[in-house]
């Protein structure tokens, strides 16, 4: 009787932790594929649809194999990159037997691998969607489309065709589910811009509210943004080919930068090519990051992670109150007390701080311009191991409190850029930034760093005009870290890190002010 009675109570306790299991967060396991593309030699030549399709059947041959991998692994869903089955660097005529027939939503759901007679020209459609049936997962792939313009298409280019960058969705049988014509494109000259924005959602059996965008639609508004706002968007899927650009523009920095800024899963894939600077591929959700970054080698890689279904279940950064190591009640008028000109020094009543400092002996002025990624950016120095630093561009006042928690003689500079962005896209931004400079000297802040040894815990803010705030925090040898806490308080948003795992490279506050553009 007593051991019935035993076994019913632990039943009883078992059923109790399956159902507390059972409310835990849920998961589906997804993959993403950094590629190491075989590339074109010569993509201003002009092939025939044969060769074109031969040689893109050799990328295609390493993403069947990495389907098998990660089928074997579970995987439910699986990400390969930009660019990743043609390569770059077409003209528009160049490209031309290189692109599939992608037909128009209406025409879908299709599926190619068991009905490849229903159109011409579709391939790479049919393979693509025969290793998503094998593999039994969702599959996602890049690839150039041509759409003949429907008649009396006063957009329709004078070739009668529009040549789209597309990514296509194949469902875990095969089928074609969607696709998406990528709307900010990067000089890419072989393709058109789609006559309209797409708003690209679906769901799957695992998890609901897919949306999807390609590489530099990370940056703007359009469809980006609005998927998460207007459609409630909780999974993005980011085939990518993106060129790494330090201090604040490395795949992975932005990345980590777009799930954190709108508490979502990112999974992103990136071309692999140590030579043209691209690495940098990974799966985010609010709290976690998976990803990859290789500049040693010229392999592609397979990530495998567990995703939240929900990922604001798994959230709790931006919602605690914040665990400061300075008045975190900071308002305009005790600001004015706190800082002085940039020169944290004179306020710092342990003085031998000053002359102990890392940078002693060198007479850094109280502010200074220099260039950081094209833009003009106004700096002060960290002159000490632990202060105060202020510093405004028009409307943006940054404000960094900081203490140096091991020392090393290394220059970092707080930065503020308010204004548009001309070189290599216009775009309108806002950033506060602290950044280990290139080397001692002023002029060195801003240029691309990787490694640094300093361990710095800071609490930066601003007064941002815009509301859309990418918070990024780079640390030494490229790797990353999620603020303590992130968000608004007041007209400020702030951002804090105590105890980082490694030096500091990059924390910023990356404002996009879409409205300006
Ligand atoms: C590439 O192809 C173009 C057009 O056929 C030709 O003019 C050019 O010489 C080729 N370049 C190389 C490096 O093969
Ligand atoms: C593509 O063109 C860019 C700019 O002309 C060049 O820097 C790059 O090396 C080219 N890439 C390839 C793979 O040809
Ligand atoms: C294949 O997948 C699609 C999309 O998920 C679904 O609508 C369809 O029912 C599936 N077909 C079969 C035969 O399972
Ligand atoms: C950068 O901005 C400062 C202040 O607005 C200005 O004085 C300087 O000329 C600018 N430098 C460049 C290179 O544009
Ligand atoms: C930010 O603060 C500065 C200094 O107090 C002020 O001049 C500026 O107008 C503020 N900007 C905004 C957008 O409120």
């Amino acid at each position: 009787m007593l051991e019935t009675r035993c076994k019913l109570a632990i039943c009883i306790f078992c059923f109790q932790a399956l159902s507390l299991e059972a409310h835990s967060v849920e998961y589906y396991v997804a993959a993403v594929y950094e590629h190491h593309a075989i590339l074109n030699p010569n993509s201003t030549a002009l092939w025939d649809r044969t060769s074109a399709l031969d040689f893109m059947s050799r990328n295609l041959d390493i993403y069947d194999e990495q389907v098998i991998v990660a089928k074997e692994k579970g995987a439910q869903i699986i990400v390969f990159p930009e660019d990743g089955i043609h390569g770059f660097n077409y003209t528009r005529q160049s490209i031309y037997p290189f692109l599939d027939f992608v037909p128009p939503s209406h025409l879908l759901p299709w599926n190619p691998c068991l009905e490849p007679y229903k159109f011409h020209d579709t391939e790479i459609l049919q393979r693509l969607s025969c290793m998503a049936a094998k593999g039994t997962m969702f599959l996602i792939a890049n690839l150039g489309a041509k759409v003949p313009c429907e008649p009396h298409d006063s957009r329709c280019p004078s070739d009668g065709r529009y040549q789209f960058n597309t990514d296509v969705v194949f469902s875990d049988n095969g089928t074609l589910v969607a696709n998406y014509f990528k709307q900010n494109l990067y000089f890419e000259y072989a393709f058109d811009i789609p006559p309209v924005v797409q708003h690209v959602i679906f769901d799957t059996p695992f998890a609901s509210k897919f949306g999807i965008f390609t590489c530099f639609d990370i940056l703007f508004y359009e469809p980006a943004v609005s998927l998460i706002k207007k459609h409630g968007v909780m999974h993005v899927l980011y085939p990518t080919a993106w060129m790494n650009q330090l201090p604040l523009l490395s795949a992975i920095q932005i990345q980590r930068g777009f799930a954190t800024a709108f508490n979502i899963n990112v999974l992103a894939a990136n071309i692999h090519h140590t030579k043209l600077g691209m690495t940098g591929s990974g799966i985010y959700s609010p709290l976690k990051s998976f990803y990859h970054y290789d500049m040693k080698s010229e392999n592609g890689k397979l990530i495998l992670a567990k995703v939240p279904v929900n990922p604001s279940e798994e959230t709790t950064l931006g919602h605690d109150e914040p665990t400061s190591f300075v008045n975190s009640d900071a308002t305009d008028s005790n600001l004015h007390n706190v800082f002085t000109d940039g020169q944290a020094c004179e306020k710092n009543e342990r003085a031998e701080y000053c002359r102990g400092s890392a940078i002693r002996n060198q007479i850094l002025p109280s502010s200074f311009q220099a260039e950081m990624m094209n833009d003009n950016f106004t700096f002060v120095p960290l002159s000490v191991n632990e202060g105060e630093v202020q510093v405004c561009a028009g409307t943006l006042c940054c404000f960094l409190s900081y203490r140096k928690a091991i020392l090393s003689n290394e220059l970092y500079a707080l930065g503020a850029f308010n204004g548009l962005h001309t070189v290599h896209g216009t775009y309108s931004l806002q950033i506060c930034a602290v950044v280990k400079c290139g080397g001692l000297e002023p002029d060195t802040c801003g240029h691309e760093v990787t490694e640094a040894s300093s361990v710095i815990d800071i609490e930066l803010w601003g007064n941002f005009s815009t509301p859309h705030i990418f918070p990024l925090l780079l640390t030494s040898g490229v790797t990353l870290e999620l603020p303590d806490w992130w968000g608004w308080k007041g007209n400020y948003c702030y951002m804090h890190k105590k105890e980082m795992a490694s030096a500091l490279v990059t924390g910023a506050l990356y404002g996009r002010w879409y409205e300006k553009d």
